[in-house]
């Protein structure tokens, strides 16, 4: 048995306490106190749902110089993340159910976050055969997608939608149009111009978005169950434009944000550093204050992190040739904690609901709140402030973008069932 004494509990639902939360047998036993051996003095922080990251690129198997199941569930719940969902664009790609079970079995062994492996809309993700959908379920996987590339074939994305519906899978799509995108590096307009580097153009989002909503309202029209559409890393004013219309309209179509686009723009690729380049590109302050209306009028469900692990070496190279990629899953919480909460009085509930019930809808999970007899997977966040060290990372990838900026939010204690996975109490 766990006693957090005197703690503020926020969840989706609001605020409330504080409160003596007694934890045991994996649930939330009481919010009135009660004996326990360990007990831990909450006065000041505040205790969550457990996050869940809808993106994180885990690079196994294949990549493990880059990240690995444990490196890079050990990041998670240091970030606060009971459940993570790992991206099929390994190498090879997670295309087979074995590969979905291999994964799952070794996450399991390391008892940190659980994993929930995304498997690949297509065979290799080479955007021509779907990959066995009933199986791939069967095996866990709970997202299919072929993120890291687009899907070429709208007939192939259509035909995935209509599998994967009555099986209640949700199919993401890396909404960007590679004709117009071409070899862009950073947002295209005029800063790309001035500093002589090629551009990605907002509208190779909005076209590829606004496509990927005609294919689901066939996908639609034509299937008994509900084909469910969930747009990754969404990055444009006028992407979240088409997404706030069609939601409007009635099309079961999800969206997330990143931490990144939340809390940067252009402007960072001044200095020319790879740090910043990410597919798809950091954007404009105009789109950034979209990006947070969408946060706040629930035309965005989630923040996920689009977890992008590359080696220092790569990531410190010549910006043309490094690789697209942010690493973000152990400040992704403290970060938009600091920056929308602190600094702009972004409602903490909603913020909340951004990391836990927004990404568990995605998934059609039960909500989890703080109540008796839920599940204790819990975070307890504290705001004592600390800059941001990557070099103590426990992501193989020791660098950020936000290194040296000053952060409170920081989980202290990771729960997942009752069980903790992470401590950093003081
Ligand atoms: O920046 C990115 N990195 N965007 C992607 O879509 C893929 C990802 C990766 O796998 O590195």
């Amino acid at each position: 048995m766990i006693l957090i004494r005197n703690v503020r509990l926020v969840d989706a639902m609001g605020e409330r306490g504080p409160l003596d939360v007694l934890i045991g047998e994996g649930r939330i036993l009481s919010l009135e106190g009660g004996e326990a051996q360990r007990v831990v003095d909450g006065t000041g922080c505040f205790l969550a749902p457990g996050f869940l990251d809808l993106h994180a690129h885990l690079r196994e198997p294949g990549e493990e110089v880059k990240e690995d199941l444990a490196s890079g569930l050990l990041a998670a719940v240091r970030g606060g993340y009971t459940d993570v969902v790992s991206m099929p664009n390994t190498k090879p790609a997670v295309d087979a159910p074995e590969v979905v079970r291999a994964l799952k079995r070794k996450a399991e062994g390391l008892r940190l976050a659980r994993l929930h492996p995304a498997a690949a809309l297509t065979l290799g993700q080479e955007g021509k055969e779907l990959t066995e959908v009933g199986p791939l379920k069967e095996a866990g996987a709970v997202l299919l997608t072929d993120d890291g590339r687009t899907n070429e074939d709208a007939g192939v994305l259509a035909a995935g939608l209509l599998m994967a519906s009555p099986l209640g899978l949700p199919v993401a799509v890396h909404a960007e149009d590679p004709s117009l995108r071409r070899h862009g590096v950073m947002n295209d307009g005029a800063l790309a111009d001035l500093l002589g580097l090629p551009g990605n153009p907002p509208e190779a989002e909005a076209a590829r978005i606004a496509r990927d909503l005609e294919v689901l309202r066939y996908a639609r029209r034509r299937s008994q169950a509900t084909p469910r559409l969930h747009v990754q890393h969404l990055s444009t004013r006028r992407g979240l434009e088409l997404v706030r219309e069609a939601k409007r309209a009635g099309l079961p179509v999800t969206a997330e944000a990143t931490p990144h686009h939340l809390s940067l723009t252009e402007e960072a690729l001044k200095g020319f550093d790879p740090l910043f380049k990410v597919a798809p590109p950091l954007r404009t302050e105009e789109d950034r204050e979209a990006l947070l209306e969408g946060l706040l009028d629930g035309t965005l469900d989630a923040i996920a992190t689009d977890h992008a692990p590359h080696t220092l070496a790569e990531k410190e190279g010549d910006l043309l040739r490094a690789p697209f990629g942010i690493p973000s899953l152990e400040v992704a919480f403290p970060l938009l904690y600091t920056e929308l909460h602190l600094k702009r009085g972004f409602p903490l509930p909603r913020l909340v609901a951004l990391f836990t019930d927004g990404p568990r809808r995605v998934l059609g999970l039960p909500p989890l709140h703080l109540e008796e007899g839920a599940e204790a997977s819990l975070v307890l966040l504290c705001p004592k402030e600390r800059p941001v060290d990557p070099t103590a990372f426990a992501s193989k990838a020791k660098y950020s973008p936000w290194a040296g900026w000053v952060l409170g939010g920081w989980p202290v204690l990771t729960l997942v069932e009752g069980r903790i996975v992470h401590e950093a109490l003081e």
